[in-house]
């Protein structure tokens, strides 16, 4: 029997040169290889710069805590994602704020974003389910109620956009309406560092703030010391002062390097290979019509989507079809998945003690199933993935 893993990484024989090149360069922590990843993400993300991080979580987290959002503020998101868009915002001290879903779609709905905003909205951060999803905010909501804490929410004068890009790389870029986009390269995600993240930011409109955020981000990401390990041995220098109470959450070289030899083939290989599978499992699943796949923002625009999913739902289908026909597609050699299982129907939301219901979430989460999609799958697989679900739909 065939097997089709949902999304392992694949990992190039460049890919193991490029980190056994840092392993053996004699600086393995961070260093002049992030530095050149950063920056070629920085144009890559059409951004004005990039901070490199060990995840998205801390890449959104370090982002809103420069930011200065915290204890007595709100932030409004979509529990329809991973638990760390939410847990972050938690962990700032602020207020975690669900708006739900558009109807029938993956993405947050901006009239319930606006329903919720009072004058304590600090953020908002918006999801990249699957690919970049444009919203179009009107700004002057955004700012009615705004009242800034520091220089940086000044400047912005309206809720920070934030946007939770973890699946996105090469479908979000910063000349949208977003400020700020973190993306994530665990080793899931299109392009794998292992673990890994960075933080892309726009200008602000006083650009003189730019080089002051940047160097409160890598601040925050290294203890709050105003030197970085390499900048404290080229200078020879040891004193260093903590000028914030920060996090250790920078990335490495070692997965730098790797980062940067799959970002090198990015757009010649990996996200081509991706679309080429989705628009194929588009071809042979859009006529059968048990299957909904009207999401206009994965399937409509497949040549410059991102491809990090390929997210299906079955009409008619509930949680318990729906749960049967995975356990059919396991037991056939496929692995499929759910993305998401809305934040507010887990465990974890009596700490958001989010109370309100949210039914478009859960109508998608109901009957959702992601089909494996990845750098190691092949035409066939796709082939073998849709005839194993076809014939689990007969069941
Ligand atoms: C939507 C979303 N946000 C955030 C994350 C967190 O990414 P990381 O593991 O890099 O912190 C993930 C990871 O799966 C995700 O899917």
């Amino acid at each position: 029997m065939k097997t089709i893993p949902f999304s392992p990484p694949y990992i190039s024989e460049e890919d193991i040169l490029a980190v056994t090149n840092v392993l053996r360069s004699g600086w393995i922590t961070s260093g002049s290889i992030g530095e050149e990843f950063a920056s070629l993400l920085t144009s890559y993300n059409r951004a004005c710069n990039t901070l490199l991080t060990n995840s998205a979580t801390s890449a959104l987290f370090v982002a809103l805590m420069a930011m200065g959002i915290g204890e007595g503020d709100e932030v409004i998101t979509t529990p329809y994602t991973f638990a760390a868009t939410a847990n972050v915002i938690y962990h700032t001290g602020a207020k975690v704020v669900f708006a739900d879903l558009t109807k029938d779609s993956f993405y947050i709905d901006p009239e319930e974003i606006y329903k919720k905003i009072t004058p304590n909205t600090k953020a908002i951060i918006p999801v990249d389910f699957s690919t970049a999803h444009d919203l179009i905010f009107d700004e002057n909501i955004l700012a009615q109620q705004f009242t800034p804490n520091n220089k940086f929410q000044e400047s912005l004068g309206r809720a920070l956009i934030l946007s939770d890009s973890a699946h996105a790389l090469g479908s979000r870029f910063l000349d949208s309406q977003v400020d700020m986009a973190a993306y994530s390269f665990h080793a899931v995600k299109n392009l794998t560092t292992a673990e890994g993240g960075a933080l892309s930011f726009s200008s602000f409109q006083d650009k003189s703030l730019d080089e002051e955020f940047y160097t409160l981000l890598k601040t925050y990401i290294l203890h709050g010391q105003d030197r970085c390990a390499r900048e404290k041995f080229t200078l020879g220098a040891w004193e260093y002062d903590i000028t914030v109470p920060g996090y250790k959450c920078n990335m490495p070289d070692t997965l730098a390097a790797l980062g940067l030899s799959q970002l090198k083939r990015y757009e010649s290989t990996i996200l081509p290979h991706r679309r080429k599978l989705m628009s194929y499992y588009k071809e042979l699943l859009t006529i059968d019509t048990r299957i909904i796949m009207d999401e206009p923002s994965i399937f409509d625009k497949i040549e410059s989507s991102s491809c990090h999913l390929m997210p299906i739902r079955i009409r008619n289908y509930n949680e318990e079809n729906r749960n049967r026909l995975i356990a059919y597609c396991l037991e056939n050699g496929v692995h499929t998945n759910v993305h998401y299982k809305p934040l507010n129907k887990m465990t974890v939301n009596k700490y958001y003690q989010y109370q309100a219901p949210l039914p478009n979430s859960y109508a998608q989460y109901n009957n959702e199933i992601s089909l494996p999609i990845h750098s190691g799958m092949s035409l066939e697989d796709v082939e073998y993935v849709v005839q194993v679900l076809l014939k689990g739909l007969e069941l």
